[in-house]
């Protein structure tokens, strides 16, 4: 069995108070191995953002306990969290979150240079990166001059920019249409494939669940 990269145990986590409780996650407990690439899925509101950020370290659970490669990023505090983040979890989003003054090129070096890479180390790592997802040409546009594919591949690109063991994806394809889907679910799956990457993608299209080794379906 390849190695364990994320490991869920037992987690409760609930919003409000009193009458007003919702509780989201009771005794809930998963794993993913080295490699492998997960659909998430489960109707609106069921807490598919809210474990993908439980597993981030960017929200956190009532208790129970959630390892990265067998760390317990519940009892780290904020700062060795985001380290381990940066460097382990690359996260891509809806809406891409691109910064909006820098170039295609700069935005996938960022999370590197963040980590302390020397920048010329981190600009040629950025410059084959974009290669690597078609952007060959378009390293000096700014993401307003990218089309909705294109920084949606940007995001891919910088999400890899630190190498890291687990890339998590919420809603990643909601604002492409078919054509683009499947390219994307293409360039995705053979980049995490070839670096044996884990996948976790929280989706409702089942144009990219298809693609995928299994379903975490959520109700
Ligand atoms: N910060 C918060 N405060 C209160 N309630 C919250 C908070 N975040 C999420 N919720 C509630 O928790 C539930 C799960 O939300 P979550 O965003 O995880 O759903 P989801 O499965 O990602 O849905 P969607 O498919 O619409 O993105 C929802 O009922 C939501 O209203
Ligand atoms: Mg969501």
């Amino acid at each position: 069995m390849n190695e364990e990269i994320i490991n869920i145990e037992n987690i409760d986590k609930s919003f409000g108070e009193g009458d007003k409780l919702l509780q989201v996650f009771k005794n809930f407990s998963f794993s993913l191995h080295q490699g492998e690439t997960i659909g998430l899925v489960g109707a609106s509101g069921s807490g598919k953002s809210t474990l993908l950020h439980i597993i981030c370290g960017l929200d956190r659970p009532d208790s129970g306990s959630v390892k990265i490669k067998g760390v317990d990023i519940t009892e780290l505090n904020y700062d060795e969290r985001s380290q381990l983040r940066n460097t382990e979890i690359g996260f891509v989003y809806q809406f891409h979150h691109l910064l909006p003054d820098l170039t295609a090129l700069e935005n996938i070096a960022l999370p590197a240079l963040l980590a302390g890479t020397n920048h010329t180390e981190a600009m040629k790592n950025s410059s084959l990166l974009l290669e690597q997802v078609n952007l060959f040409g378009k390293e000096n546009n700014t993401p307003n001059e990218l089309s909705g594919g294109e920084r949606q591949r940007v995001a891919i690109a910088r999400a890899m920019s630190n190498n890291p063991s687990c890339l998590i994806m919420d809603e990643p394809t909601g604002n492409l249409d078919t054509k683009n889907v499947e390219n994307f679910m293409t360039l995705l799956t053979d980049m995490v494939s070839i670096r044996n990457i884990t996948l976790l993608i929280a989706t409702h299209d089942t144009k990219v669940s298809g693609r995928l080794d299994r379903l975490l379906s959520l109700e």
